[in-house]
């Protein structure tokens, strides 16, 4: 949430900041803003809305050094008072920040009495405790930014600029990400290295409460004491055309017909020469040395835990618990004997699993965490990691993180259950299956113009629908909803298909839209006969059916897959129907009102 860039030492500064910006633009864009020095003058641009206004103030804002912020709101409208960066109350000090700052109200009465405010943001709290520290107290910038950190509790990335110097960002994290990226005589700050891989692919980490001392042609880490700290750099594995759009007008679109390529690369990532399934025999043991898995999650990532239940429990023999990680971090239940936390997180930065999983390692829980992003913090932070392999995930809406984590996920049942020598595991022909997968996804993909016409007809103008399903199929419904909702903003829910007459049929009114999902033999008839009660109240339904349980009145027919990674092909035209519902109703697919890619406040 909020995405920051700094770059010190290179005349196209404007320039690095924009671009960069609108590469992060997926991590908050109510309004946006930089800060530019080093030229003729110092210029402040902020704009509320995308970068794309921002960028249309910046002509003649010329100079070499600069920091830049593109903002989710968590303190404060979406104004330009409340945009960032924020000024000292001289001005001279210049600050971006992403995270929350839990005492800024302490810290504004204990200390900064009698200075004026612009706006609402903690953020402005901070960079007026640094102004006074150096200009009423006399400290060095240096000594003034210390001084405020060990003050400041919370999350944070902090990028300050002194006005009076051009030549240096000071930076410091806690919580919340921030790398430093390598450039030929010049060097940047982000929150994310596609912000930067324009002009470098060599980075350098900075762990929780480190302090960065960024200038043109040195980096210099230190911890808040002043001792300094060794740092390697390393090179970033990201492509330019990894996180274009080519020719597809929404990122969302791209990512949902990228899945069956991802099947085909997990494949790759976990198979030997000989097509066997491979997974780090220490992340095999974590599970078999475990009494039970816990799998923390947020949103989709907790569906996709929800989805791979059954197959982690049967192939594993391990009971599989489900957590929300924002519940969790507050309120832990009765832990078995010898728990294993599964942390689940596209981003690998989601705050709220984040509180989980610091808390687990001061218990001594093992930890593994299924990401797509290698060195995030979950990543980091966790005992074992396994790769998603999906490449960079743009839009809002996740699509194909999930179909990968479900398929991450089935690797290392397979590969658990197969150490364990369990029959089914032993049985379950996973590449081959995944390979069907793949196929099954690509016949969908080539049936849009069927999808788009059923979502025209039934979810153009509706303010609410409802996915109902049973077993896996109500695990997906669960995701279904939450994509429909998250983009198209129509009020969705994903039942469980027998529930709906114990109270939730009371909603289903003359044309309310009801999507079904059908792929399980032993349930679809029931879930028929739910479709029949609420298509008897006038409901609009649409059907999405495997063909093994499939009528020929169903609406969307899928190649029968595996029922272990059926939720895998089944989501797939749900997020067609989101994206064409979206479409349809004149919305931005990739950026939805009030939501951020990277959740990085709790
Ligand atoms: O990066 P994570 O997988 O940890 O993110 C978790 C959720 O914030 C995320 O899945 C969110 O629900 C998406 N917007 C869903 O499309």
């Amino acid at each position: 949430m909020c995405g920051i860039v700094g770059v010190v030492g290179n005349t196209n500064a404007t320039d690095i900041l924009i671009q960069g910006l609108e590469k992060l633009e997926y991590r908050g864009y109510d309004s946006a803003g930089i800060f530019v020095l080093g030229g003729a003058e110092n210029h402040l641009v902020k704009a509320v809305g995308r970068i794309a206004e921002l960028s249309a103030k910046t002509a003649g804002v010329e100079g070499t050094t600069g920091i830049g912020h593109t903002r989710w709101a968590t303190h404060g409208k979406p104004t330009e008072d409340n945009a960032h960066p924020h000024r000292s109350e001289t001005e001279r000090f210049v600050l971006v920040h992403n995270g929350v700052i839990e005492n800024y109200l302490e810290i504004k009465e204990e200390y900064l009495a009698g200075h004026h405010f612009k706006g609402q943001t903690d953020t402005e709290i901070a960079v007026h405790l640094i102004g006074k520290f150096a200009e009423e107290d006399g400290l060095s910038v240096l000594e003034a930014f210390k001084k405020a950190l060990h003050i400041i509790r919370g999350s944070y990335a902090f990028a300050l600029i002194d006005s009076q110097d051009p030549e240096v960002i000071y930076v410091a994290k806690n919580k919340s990400p921030l790398l430093i990226g390598l450039g030929q005589g010049y060097n940047m700050v982000c929150s994310d290295a596609m912000a930067m891989i324009r002009e470098t692919n060599q980075y350098m980490e900075i762990h929780d409460q480190e302090l960065v001392i960024v200038k043109a042609d040195s980096v210099e880490v230190q911890d808040y004491d002043g001792n300094s700290r060794e740092r390697a750099s390393y090179t970033a594995e990201l492509d330019l055309s990894d996180i274009g759009k080519g020719t597809y007008p929404y990122y969302m679109l791209k990512e949902i017909d990228e899945q069956p390529t991802v099947m085909r690369k997990l494949i790759q990532a976990y198979t030997d020469e000989f097509g066997q399934v491979v997974v780090d025999p220490a992340i095999i043991k974590a599970v078999q040395d475990a009494d039970r898995i816990y799998i923390l999650a947020a949103g989709t990532s907790y569906h996709a835990g929800f989805a791979s239940k059954k197959m982690l429990e049967e192939l594993t023999d391990t009971p599989v618990e489900l957590g929300i990680s924002s519940e969790w971090g507050y309120g832990m239940p009765l832990l078995s004997k010898k728990p294993l936390f599964i942390f689940i997180s596209q981003s690998g930065e989601t705050a709220d699993s984040r509180q989980v999983l610091v808390k687990a390692n001061k218990m001594g829980i093992p930890s593994l965490t299924v990401t797509n992003v290698p060195g995030s913090t979950l990543s980091r932070e966790a005992n074992h990691t396994m790769l998603l392999h999906a490449g960079p995930e743009i839009a809002v809406a996740s699509t194909k993180a999930y179909t990968a984590q479900i398929a991450a996920l089935a690797f290392l049942a397979k590969a658990v259950g197969e150490a364990n020598g369990n029959a089914k595991a032993q049985a379950f022909d996973l590449v081959h299956e995944l390979s069907i997968v793949a196929q099954s996804i690509e016949s969908t993909l080539s049936e849009k113009e069927t999808i788009e016409a059923k979502v025209r007809d039934l979810l153009e103008t509706t303010r609410n629908a409802f996915y109902i399903g049973r077993g896996q199929d109500y695990y997906v419904a669960m995701e279904a909803s939450l994509k429909l909702k998250e983009i198209s903003y129509i009020q969705c829910e994903g039942f469980a298909a027998g529930e709906l007459k114990h109270g939730t049929i009371a909603l289903i009114e003359e044309g309310t839209p009801v999507l079904a999902l059908l792929s399980d033999p032993v349930l679809a008839n029931h879930t028929r006969g739910n479709i029949q009660e609420v298509a008897a109240r006038g409901a609009k339904v649409l059907t999405i059916a495997e063909e093994n349980v499939a009528k020929d009145t169903d609406d969307i027919v899928l190649t029968t897959v595996h029922p272990y990674l059926s939720p895998i092909s089944m989501v797939v035209p749900t997020q067609l129907v989101a994206y064409f519902a979206t479409l349809h109703r004149g919305l931005d697919v990739d950026k939805p009102r009030n939501l951020a890619k990277s959740v990085t406040v709790e």
